[in-house]
């Protein structure tokens, strides 16, 4: 059972086991999370504590990329999935980002909740030279963006 809403977090390292096991287990690339970029995780976990959805914001500025999204297969289809993207693209808006990125398999999930698909080689450098563009993701898989309107000012 999951909370409602999810109760989305930041991951820390403790985390980072289970993040692999959860992306490793859903085919999702995890080779490259050690390797000292910018990345985000957040993550969710079900009411006796085992993670079960995670999702990455990787880069720095304006553009970055969305990644490692994954919910474990059990409670796939009940919106955790959804929460999850909301949740990065959330924290992206704070963060000043305009635009996201991102390579799946899966673009159906994506087509309705704002994304359009664009030439790899109109990425941007910055995102284009992550590892998961230049060497992690199959050549098929798709490459998908999403302009993100600013966050609004809490007054
Ligand atoms: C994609 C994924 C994160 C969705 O998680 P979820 O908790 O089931 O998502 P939600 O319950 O919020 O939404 C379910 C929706 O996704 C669709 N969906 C789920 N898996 C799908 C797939 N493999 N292909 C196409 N659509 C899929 C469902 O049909 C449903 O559609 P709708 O709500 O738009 O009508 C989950 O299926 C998953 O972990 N897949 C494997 C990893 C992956 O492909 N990640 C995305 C690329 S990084």
């Amino acid at each position: 059972m999951i909370s409602d809403p999810p109760r989305i977090e930041t991951a820390t390292g403790t985390d980072w086991p289970e993040v692999v096991a959860l992306l490793a287990g859903t085919g999702l690339p995890f080779e490259d999370l050690g390797e000292g970029g910018a990345l985000e995780v957040l993550v969710v976990r079900d009411d006796a504590g085992r993670l079960v959805g995670c999702v990455g914001l990787e880069g720095e500025g304006s553009q970055r990329l969305i990644r490692s999204l994954a919910v474990a297969p059990a409670l796939r289809g009940h919106g955790l999935g959804s929460a999850l993207l909301a949740a990065a693209e959330a924290r992206a808006r704070t963060e000043g980002v305009t635009t996201l990125y991102l390579l799946t398999l899966t673009p159906a999930f994506f087509d309705h909740r704002g994304y359009h698909p664009v030439a790899r080689d109109a990425v941007p450098e910055a995102v284009a030279a992550s590892a998961e563009f230049e060497r992690l993701c199959p050549g098929d898989a798709a490459c998908l963006t999403r302009a993100l309107d600013p966050a609004v000012e809490a007054t």
